[in-house]
Parts: structure tokens; sequence; C-alpha cells
């Protein structure tokens, strides 16, 4: 037997996609350096985590896992953390947590083969300077899934909502060329995935300078063999007619939206700096609605942001009724030093029993909601792409292209295949189905 000569890496992503697709950029750039992924701590001689700062609790996870991660260390391994706690902290961390040695921005991949050869040699290497040039387009990425696929196309963010610590993680708005976009596409298309996921802060304000969100959904979607196209997270202001028209145009862009409202209160939508209201924020659905019939609308919402009042709380639940969404991520504002809102008087705290209270009647109001809206699906037909094997015993788990999560009967072989199912059976959020056909070419006629 011979021995594998070169060193191991693992790598944990915690937070948003965007993490996860700079995971795959990170073991793909470590990949062609020789490192060889290893998926479990105890093989690694480099151990990664990389992180989210959006809550706090995204932070005390990290925390908490730096120190059982300990205990999988073996002699001479290296622990570092990436991505937004680190920007965030620095070398900072290098203090909460003795045994990290690497602390590396989301800026600063393109050293880590530098940086680890320092931690391994005994230093504790830092590198949380922004590089506003910075797509790492000539890295390979790694990619996890082998059905879909997230494609960055902008990095950072230039809105300044007053609770958001993201302008400070991952710092200004820029976007990567349309051509090295489309050429990525081509790509995933060879590697055989027909669903790409665009992916960026406020995605829909992409511009390269040239080449603005419409025309970059409409040359993805002209791509032979991107069978279905999603992008994550919009910002409500940049949803242009352009924009709206090019994804009713495009037959790959799917018929779901998530569309972050945070709030139904015009009031605090203004203290929280997200330049619309919460008319503006219904016309921007009404449009969508209007241009896609049956869109799936998904949303995020804060509740505890300073000086809400029971008034205020009360209209983010009359406009999540109103809007009917399929689902929503709901948030107790967690308060991130440096933002506005730590500024704003201290009066307008809400204290903690008000806000969970808020978040107990704002998730009862989107789960009846969604399970209502579900109910009067069923009986009707979905094209979905099966995506994995479920974590219930021997079902799969597909998604429609309105991003119903759908349970049907069927073995690890599917996984990757387009089939239609019928809407038998919901829970109230996932449904079950049955393949009432499968995609193969039909027989021609003769
Ligand atoms: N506290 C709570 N939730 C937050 N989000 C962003 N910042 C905070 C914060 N400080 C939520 C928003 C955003 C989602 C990704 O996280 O709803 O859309
Ligand atoms: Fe993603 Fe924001 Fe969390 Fe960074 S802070 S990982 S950008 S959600």
């Amino acid at each position: 037997m011979t021995l594998d000569p070169r060193a191991t890496v693992y790598v944990e992503t915690y937070g948003c996609q965007m993490n996860v697709s700079d995971s795959e950029l990170i073991l793909g750039k470590l990949a062609a350096e020789g490192y060889r992924p290893v998926d479990v701590p105890e093989e690694a001689d480099v151990i990664l985590l990389n992180t989210c700062a959006i809550r706090d609790h995204a932070e005390q996870r990290v925390i908490g896992r730096l120190g059982e991660l300990k205990r999988s260390m073996r002699a001479g391994s290296v622990m570092g953390v990436a991505g937004c706690m680190a920007q965030r902290l620095g070398p900072e961390l290098l203090t909460k947590a003795r045994h990290v040695s690497l602390v590396v921005g989301p800026d600063g991949y393109r050293a880590l083969p530098e940086l680890l050869a320092r931690a391994r040699g005994g230093e504790r290497a830092v590198q949380t300077s922004f590089d506003l040039e910075e797509h790492y387009e000539d890295f390979a990425p790694r990619r996890f899934d082998k059905v879909k696929a997230w494609i960055p196309v902008q990095r950072g963010c230039d809105y300044r909502c007053t609770y958001c610590i993201v302008p400070f993680t991952r710092g200004a708005e820029r976007s990567r060329a349309m051509a090295d976009v489309v050429r990525e596409a081509r790509q995933v298309v060879e590697e055989g995935i027909g669903e790409i996921t665009l992916l960026g802060q406020t995605v829909n304000s992409y511009n390269d300078g040239t080449h603005d969100f419409a025309e970059l959904l409409r040359a993805v979607g002209a791509v032979p063999g991107v069978r279905r196209l999603r992008f994550t997270s919009p910002h409500p202001n940049d949803f242009s007619d352009a924009v709206i028209e090019a994804m009713g145009d495009v037959g790959a862009v799917c018929e779901h939206v998530h569309l972050p409202m945070q709030s139904g209160s015009t009031a605090m939508l203004k203290r929280m700096l997200r330049r619309y209201s919460r008319e503006e924020y219904l016309e921007c659905v009404a449009r969508l609605r209007a241009r896609i019939p049956g869109i799936g609308l998904t949303t995020d919402v804060i509740v505890g942001f300073p000086g809400e009042t029971d008034d205020e709380f009360e209209e983010t639940l009359s406009a999540v009724r109103e809007i009917g969404f399929d689902d929503a991520f709901t948030f107790k504002f967690s308060p991130r030093d440096g933002t506005p809102a730590t500024r704003m008087p201290p009066e307008w705290t809400i204290p903690d029993e008000v806000a969970a209270e808020r978040l107990g009647r704002l998730i009862d109001v989107v789960r009846s909601g969604a399970r209502s809206r579900n109910l009067g699906l069923l009986g009707q037909r979905r094209e979905v792409l099966v995506e994995k094997p479920a974590r219930r015993g021997d079902l799969l788990q597909a998604r429609s292209r309105d991003y119903k999560t759908v349970l049907i009967p069927g073995d690890a072989s599917m996984v990757g295949s387009y089939l239609t199912v019928e809407l038998t059976g919901t829970t109230g959020s996932t449904f079950t189905g049955t393949v009432v056909q499968e995609r193969r070419s039909l027989p021609v006629a003769v």
C-alpha cells in the first residue's frame, strides 16, 4: 500500500449560499495546490470553518464548534477560520480561541496556500483586507452538489441596512463580468448540471459596467442545457421592469423569488434603511405576480428591531397575511457591533420576551398561511428535480420550479432526474407526491 503524502483539508460551512459557494472555491484552490479534501476532521491536517456573522447565534455556534473540533486535531494539524466572522473579528479570534492559527476573510482566499504554509510552519496568520477586484476568476470550484450549481455573480453589498453586518464583512459591491458568468454556466452544463442559482447579496443590482441583471438572466438562460435558473437574494428596489420582463421571457427562469421584506411597516422599514415602503414592497409583489402567474414567494422577516411598536409589528403580520408567502425565514433582531442600529436610542431596545412572543406569533401566521396555500395545491402536477435521498427512509427529496419540496418514492439512481409528479399530500410545508410521468424522450409516432 502506498501512503498518500499530500496534506489533507476539511472544510465546514456555516451561513448563506454565498459561503457554500466560497467553500467550493476554497476547496478547488486547495485541491489545485495539492491538498486532498477529506470528509472528517479527524483525518485533516488543515481544518477550516467558513463562518457567518449575520447574527450573534451564528457566531456562538462557531465558537462552540471550534471548541469541539479542538479534540479532533492531531499533532501538527492547523485550525483556521474563514468567512464573515473571520473578517469581523480578525486577530481577536486568535485570542478567543488559542488553537486557531489562521484567520482569513472573504476576499483573502487567493492567499490561502501561503497563509496555510505559514500556519503549518508554526506562525499565526491573519488576512482580512478587502480586494475590490477579487472574483476568484481562475479558481476551479469543487462543487459539493451534483444536480445544482451555485454561481456567484456579485460580491459585497452597497446597501446599508441599519441592522446588517454584511457591508462590513464583505465590503463594497462588485459584479463579475457577464462573459465570465456565462463561461461558468457552460462549464456547469458540461459537468451534467442543469440547475443554476446566481448568487449575490443584492443579486438583481448586478451590473458589470456594460450589462445589467436583465441581460445576465437572458445570457445565462440562453446557454444550451441550462434547464432551471434561479437567483438569490434580490432587493425589491432592483426589480426593474426589464428584470421582471426577462424573468417572464426566459424559459429557464424558475417561478420563484425569495424576496426579503424584513418588515411590513413603512416606519420600521425607514429605520432599517430598506429604502422602500410597505406599499412599494406590495407593488413589487404585484408586478412579479402579474408577469409570472403562480410565482412562489418566500421572504425574510426580522422582529424586535429597535423601536418596533405593537402596531408596527401588527403591520408586519398583516403584510404577511395579505401577500400569502409560501414560506418565510423569521429572525429576532440581533445587534451587530458597528452597525447603525446599535447607535439607536437605548429606550428603543425591544425586550427579549417581547421579541420572542412576536416571533412566535409571526411563525404561526406564516405557517397557517403556507398551510392553506399548500392544501390548495393538492392534486396539481409539478415538474420536479430529484435532489437527494430524503432524511426519511426510502424517499427522495425533489424540488419543483416554484420551490416546493416534494418527497417521492424511489431509489438513489433517480437523483438528478426531472420527473412530473402529482402533489398528493402535504404536512403544511412539504409535500408528498407520486410520479406520474418519467422524463424520457417520447417515442416518435409512426
Ligand atoms: N438580526 C437579525 N436578523 C438579521 N438579518 C440580517 N441581519 C440581521 C440581524 N442583525 C436577516 C435578514 C436577512 C437575513 C439573511 O438575515 O432578514 O435578510
Ligand atoms: Fe452570508 Fe451574510 Fe452570513 Fe456572511 S454574514 S455568511 S454574507 S449571511
